[in-house]
């Protein structure tokens, strides 16, 4: 049996170390070969391909990225797509294909295995917004980077006793945001799921100052003001139709600063938190993903995803993990009422 691996969408740290879990139990144990498809769907579609064994996936656990790069390229928007696929899946000879992605390379691999296309599903995002499992790899990471840039922002905010605003992603949800807000000691922390009333951040602000120490407000890209939209980088869209995001940072410090007098900075943190080395937890993660997507293809699970469900791996139908995002929900935000200001 052949399995084809891809990988789509932004690149997330633990993708090699899934890729590796994938070959090495499949090649041991199930006696499979591999075809490494390029680019994300952009591979299947356009007959891309790149060896993938044993040999290929040697030293790659600690490495950030992707050896099989990636892409945002959506085939369902393609001329014929869904046929290309078909025919170069059967070009090259391949059984069945594990696809490791988020929600917009995830939902292409649902509407496949409704077309009769043989996919298993591996969930990967740093934002950590996919339903149907408890995590995805690669937020661990994240998570890591953005605190330790709140820690250092502390003592440099304190030095001058300036507003300091640290933009971290999270396009629909705030994950990262409040992970890292709460790990970091934020003072204010602002998500997509709630629109922020530019007012009371002004005035978490002031309340710190008074107490004699300089705040941090950690945001989100996605976040939005009461009054207002999203604010974009450009008009562009991907291939999904999504914006792109960033802006919402340095809006916020010009407007404290209009609004309070205090001297305010941001740092847009941006693909930091995608690149490099995983956490020791995201290698973990990655991996049981990789040996169990491995065994659901042995089983003929198609039109399943393996997820965390507390510290089992378990499988969820795609269309499931797909239908809908995981967002901050409203008491959780709460929680952390007492550390605002
Ligand atoms: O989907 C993961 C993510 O990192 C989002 O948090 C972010 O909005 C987006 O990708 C950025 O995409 P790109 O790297 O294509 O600009």
């Amino acid at each position: 049996m052949r399995i084809g691996v891809l990988t789509g969408g932004g690149d997330c740290p633990g993708l090699n170390a899934v890729i590796r879990g994938i070959v090495r139990k499949g090649t041991q144990v199930y006696d499979y070969e591999f075809t490494g498809f390029r680019d994300g769907w952009r591979g299947p579609l356009e007959n891309t391909v790149t060896q993938l064994g044993i040999a290929e996936v040697r030293g790659i656990l600690p490495r950030g990225g992707t050896i099989l790069g990636s892409s945002r390229t959506n085939p369902l928007r393609e001329v014929d797509g869904v046929r290309r696929i078909k025919e170069n899946l059967a070009k090259r000879e391949v059984d069945a294909l594990i696809a490791i992605g988020g929600e917009d390379t995830l939902g292409v691999a649902a509407a496949l295995v409704e077309e009769g296309v043989p996919v298993v599903g591996v969930p990967k995002t740093i934002d950590n917004d996919l339903a149907g499992t408890d995590y995805t790899f690669g937020f661990d990471t994240a998570v890591g980077i953005a605190t330790e840039a709140v820690d250092r922002l502390h003592t440099t905010a304190e030095s001058h006793r300036r507003v300091l605003v640290i933009e971290v992603m999270g396009r629909h949800a705030g994950w990262i945001a409040v992970h890292s807000g709460i790990a970091g000691g934020a003072n204010v922390i602002l998500i997509p799921e709630r629109r922020f009333d530019i007012g009371q951040v002004c005035a978490w602000v002031e309340q710190r100052f008074r107490i004699n120490y300089a705040p941090i407000v950690v945001v989100a890209e996605g976040a939005m003001p009461l009054e207002g939209q999203m604010v974009l980088k450009d008009q562009s869209r991907d291939a999904f139709g999504h914006v792109r995001l960033s802006g919402i940072g340095e809006w916020l410090a010009a407007e404290i600063e209009h609004r309070t007098g205090q001297e305010a900075r941001t740092t847009v943190l941006g693909h930091l938190q995608r690149g490099g080395t995983p956490s020791a937890f995201d290698r973990w993660l990655a991996t049981r993903f990789g040996l169990h997507a491995v065994d659901a293809v042995h089983e003929g699970a198609f039109g399943q995803m393996v997820a965390l469900r507390g510290t089992d791996i378990v499988r969820v139908p795609l269309a499931e993990a797909t239908a809908s995002i995981k967002t901050v929900s409203p008491e959780l935000y709460e929680e952390f009422d007492v550390f605002f200001g």
